[in-house]
């Protein structure tokens, strides 16, 4: 079906496709550096939802009639759009068309007969005159687990199927893919598979993004139209532009991404809630077993919106030290194992720890080097506090097998350290005072490897340097667009 003449506007910039990178397309660099400092997807006026047309009216076709179709289908109707569901389950696709919500949801019974009665919603088992009678296809099917915990993408195969198919005399269709699915699902399954069916080429003959539902059952309609983030993943612009519309009343900025980075962010938002549920739980049975309420607690710690509810913690990295974090998990826990209460999430975090050190060891282990230039000693960046620090456990596991270090840390000078510092650090590099240089050009000497465990002013310098020649082991993002290629490797990026 290939239409040489259909125009899907210029495609995302290559940027946007391989580096996950905020991208904001028809907006101005303003917006592009307010997305990716993270404060996109602020609300820029409160979006009050109400009957009647928004934007411009639509005609959209839903697939998947469950919790999240049906109210995607309803709230879309009630902005103003027209829709056909579709499902191959009968007695939804009845109950639709009788003007009857489907599925529980607080508010949807109301809004699927208001939209039946006014002929703007109407439901099918029929894919192609769904697609036939639309310009835009917005896919919910289930995405269930496999018996081991993978995931089942055969509806999502199978509804791409339909649509590739239906799509092949419709050039300049919309899909959209809101189910939820990991990275790599839409570029190695969807969109090949609408390809291979429509016959035409994804971004330039058809639409397509992938545009994660984050809505929660009970209160899926008040989170459709109060959403935390909009986030598409979409590879051309005409796309983005046509999914906006369907948004720009809910006054929250989408942040437009490459498709990878949109699937995974479904995943990170559910292991986050996850993480957080399981924490407070735990924490609260701590608490309990102490006798303080935990609910008081964890009020008090939701207060600080600087260091506890906020960004501070949440970049990914090099693992924890210091003279605090360690230890006081470590009484925490040991607190809890005597009075009976489990604690597998504190457990987690310090095993995760250990994990990530070893990471950054075998980083180093995998260039082959023997001589390493190694940058930073202290837990942090403008202290010389060397306890617990994981750059010292680094550096001990790289001596303890063999490896020889040039370390340079402009905030550790031997001299000056005492007491506790001065005792921790004897007995874990107790040969420190000859490691030790103070130019990042002397710690670079001879360096097979360099490995660089803090920021410094120096560092774009040497890396320049040294790019392409020796291998580089970054535990700190020294360079945010930067990925692992060639010589250069990051931790986690
Ligand atoms: N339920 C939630 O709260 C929620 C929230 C966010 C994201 N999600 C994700 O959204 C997706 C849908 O979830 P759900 O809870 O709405 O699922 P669901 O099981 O309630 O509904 C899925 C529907 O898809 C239909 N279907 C299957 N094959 C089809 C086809 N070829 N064509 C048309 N319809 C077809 C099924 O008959 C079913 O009615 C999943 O990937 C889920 O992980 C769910």
């Amino acid at each position: 079906m290939k239409d040489p003449d259909s125009d899907f506007g210029r495609p995302m910039p290559p940027a946007a496709h391989q580096d996950g990178a905020v991208a904001t397309l028809d907006r101005g660099a303003t917006d592009r550096t307010r997305a990716a400092s993270g404060e996109a997807g602020q609300r820029t006026d409160v979006g009050v939802a109400s009957s009647g047309a928004r934007g411009r009216a639509m005609r959209i076709s839903v697939f998947g009639i469950g919790y999240v179709g049906a109210v995607t289908a309803a709230c879309l109707c009630r902005d103003g759009h027209s829709v056909v569901a579709v499902d191959p389950n009968d007695v939804k696709v009845n109950e639709v068309n009788d003007g009857l919500a489907p599925i529980g949801e607080p508010g949807l019974g109301d809004l699927v007969a208001t939209a039946v009665a006014s002929g703007r919603l109407s439901a099918t088992r029929d894919a192609a005159a769904a697609v036939a009678a639309t310009d835009l296809s917005i896919v919910c099917v289930g995405t269930p687990s496999n018996p081991n915990g993978s995931l089942d993408t055969r509806y999502v195969a199978r509804v791409a199927e339909e649509i590739g198919a239906a799509v092949a005399g419709k050039p300049g269709h919309i899909v959209v893919i809101r189910s939820t699915m990991l990275p790599g699902t839409m570029r190695d399954l969807v969109i090949p598979t609408l390809e291979r069916t429509s016959g035409g080429i994804a971004g330039k003959d058809f639409g397509v993004a992938y545009y994660p539902e984050f809505l929660r059952e009970s209160t899926a309609i008040l989170d459709y139209d109060d959403p935390g983030t909009i986030v598409f993943g979409a590879i051309d612009e005409r796309t983005v532009t046509a999914l906006s519309g369907l948004v720009a009343h809910l006054g929250v900025k989408p942040i437009v991404v490459d498709i990878d980075t949109a699937e995974m962010i479904k995943y990170v938002n559910n292991a986050w809630h996850a993480a957080k549920i399981s924490f407070a739980n735990e924490i609260g049975n701590i608490c309990k077993g102490v006798g303080v309420d935990g609910h008081t607690v964890m009020n008090v710690l939701c207060q600080d919106t600087r260091l506890n509810i906020s960004r501070a913690y949440l970049t990914p990295g090099f693992a924890f030290g210091g003279s605090c974090l360690p230890k006081d998990l470590r009484a925490l826990r040991y607190k809890a194992r005597t009075i009976d209460v489990a604690t597998p999430m504190l457990n987690s975090a310090l095993f995760a720890n250990e994990i990530q050190l070893e990471r950054a060891f075998q980083m180093v282990a995998a260039t082959g080097a023997r001589r390493v230039g190694f940058l930073g000693l202290s837990f942090k960046a403008n202290t010389d506090d060397l306890r617990e620090s994981p750059l010292v456990e680094l550096a001990e596991k790289l001596l303890g097998k063999g490896y020889s270090l040039k370390i340079y840390d402009p905030s550790v000078s031997y001299s000056e350290l005492t007491g506790a510092n001065l005792q921790y650090v004897m007995s874990h590099v107790p040969h420190l005072s000859r490691l030790l240089v103070d130019t990042i050009e002397e710690m670079c000497v001879d360096a097979e490897a360099v490995v660089i465990g803090k920021k410094d002013p120096g560092i774009a310098r040497l890396v320049k340097r040294l790019r392409g020649a020796t291998p580089i082991i970054d535990l700190v993002r020294i360079d945010a667009e930067q990925r692992s290629n060639g010589a250069y490797t990051g931790i986690c990026w």
